[in-house]
């Protein structure tokens, strides 16, 4: 308490306020707010934010909604501050970020921000955000304390973070999404990465290790149609190798009817790859299989990939009644809308809008058309980081795995 009783904040209508260096660069951010708090919320400055926080009562707001871009990277001193005294008044912080490298939101993750979203925000991503704050849950902040990125690299089990990426047509950038995933969660810091494999079980069409440059191999197909004999000698013996740093399972040299594989097959490649590996990402058919089942129960976030097209739409629909028609958990699918509209296309968002409502979905991420770079880096078998590291899409894939990371640190205490 600061002892300082001149503001009576139970009177006060502001819930939350907005902190940055200047509101307007965060336009969707008003929005949103406006959306979630209606009036009840404020807008500060960093420096203005310390002292009208201090004066506060114990939990005299709701949440504030740090918002920051590259600029601010340079002071995070000042962030950190700012963090601080919103914790020791037990205000919430969602920290909003927009072209910040992993590090400085690691930093400030560690420092006590509850929530973090990447800007552009989003749809209703605010609002979660916002639900999953008046849960009563574990924070962010423990969890990244237990548990840093770098596991023991003793033979322990790890129990990996199953990631499936399924195009609900082809061509949406299932693979693109997969391969570059991986990569970025691979290699999220210099010392502490998480392990990381990749799993292509497009095991007739796949392209991962076109996409890696890395060979087919017959080891690929004796270890998936002779699963008794597998151990986990067998199957880290049949990975490939990309960059030395993301662990590769290509899909057999030759072409194997789909439905070859069992089930049960497949849940001895999970298992043995969870055991390995931080993340176990997943390069999925297009086609239903018998044991899509299989990959999506193991599924932590099972993402669906279309574009703004009919073909993708009728495809979603299909694929929602197919899952809940069997009773599947339909609620793991977390739908990305490749080549999506840019944000300043207002025409576009509202077509998004649209789609949305018409499938009766959301659409968590949104990845940007990258254009012929992205096409060129992987017919040369690179990875986006290589080959275009500015480019919009590579940049949002890198937040998607930054988010992620921190995802699975905090669900991984919550468990
Ligand atoms: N956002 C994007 N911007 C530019 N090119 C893309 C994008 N997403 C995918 N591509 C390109 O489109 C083609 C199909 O993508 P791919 O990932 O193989 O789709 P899928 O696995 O769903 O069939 C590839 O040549 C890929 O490089
Ligand atoms: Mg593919």
């Amino acid at each position: 308490m600061s002892g300082n009783d001149d503001i009576h904040v139970d009177d006060s209508p502001l819930r939350a306020c907005t902190i940055s260096r200047d509101v307007q660069n965060f336009d969707l951010l008003i929005e949103d707010m406006e959306a979630v708090m209606g009036e009840a919320w404020g807008d500060l400055s960093f420096a203005d934010s310390m002292a009208f926080l201090e004066q506060l009562e114990p939990k005299g707001m709701e949440f504030v909604a740090l918002a920051i871009d590259y600029e601010d990277e340079e002071d995070l001193g000042l962030l950190e501050r700012v963090i601080q005294v919103a914790k020791s008044r037990e205000i919430k912080v969602i920290l909003i970020a927009e072209d910040v490298t992993p590090a400085s939101l690691h930093q400030l993750l560690r420092g006590g921000a509850d929530e973090f979203i990447p800007y552009p925000l989003p749809e209703n991503e605010l609002r979660n955000a916002v639900e999953r704050l008046r849960k009563p849950a574990p924070i962010a902040t423990i969890a990244a304390q237990a548990h840093p990125a770098s596991a023991p690299h003793s033979g322990e089990s790890r129990n990996g973070r199953v990631i499936a990426v399924h195009g609900l047509a082809g061509g949406t950038g299932a693979t693109t999404l997969a391969v570059n995933l991986a990569w970025e969660l691979a290699t999220l810091s210099k010392d502490s990465a998480p392990k990381v494999c990749i799993l292509d079980l497009d095991l007739q069409f796949g392209s991962v290790s076109t996409f890696l440059d890395l060979q087919r191999r017959d080891a690929v197909f004796e270890l998936l149609t002779d699963t008794e004999h597998m151990d986990d000698e067998s199957f880290y013996q049949a990975l490939l190798v990309h960059e030395e740093e993301l662990h590769a399972l290509t899909s057999p040299a030759d072409v194997i009817p789909l439905d070859m594989i069992r089930p049960e097959d497949i849940s001895v490649i999970l298992d043995l790859a969870k055991s390995r590996f931080d993340y176990v990402i997943v390069d999925m058919p297009t086609t239903l299989v018998q044991w899509t089942e299989t990959v999506l129960n193991a599924s932590q976030i099972y993402f669906a990939t279309l574009e703004m097209d009919m073909r993708s739409a009728q495809n979603a629909l299909r694929m929602k009644r197919a899952l809940q028609s069997e009773n599947l958990p339909f609620e793991k699918l977390r739908f990305v809308l490749n080549r999506a509209p840019k944000f300043t296309d207002l025409n576009g968002k509202t077509r998004v809008k649209r789609l949305e409502e018409s499938l009766g979905i959301t659409i968590e991420v949104q990845l940007p058309d990258g254009g012929k770079p992205v096409v060129n880096g992987a017919d040369h078998g690179q990875t986006l980081a290589k080959t275009a590291p500015k480019n919009p899409l590579r940049k949002e894939i890198t937040k998607l795995a930054a988010s992620l990371n921190e995802l699975s640190q905090q669900t991984e205490t919550a468990a």
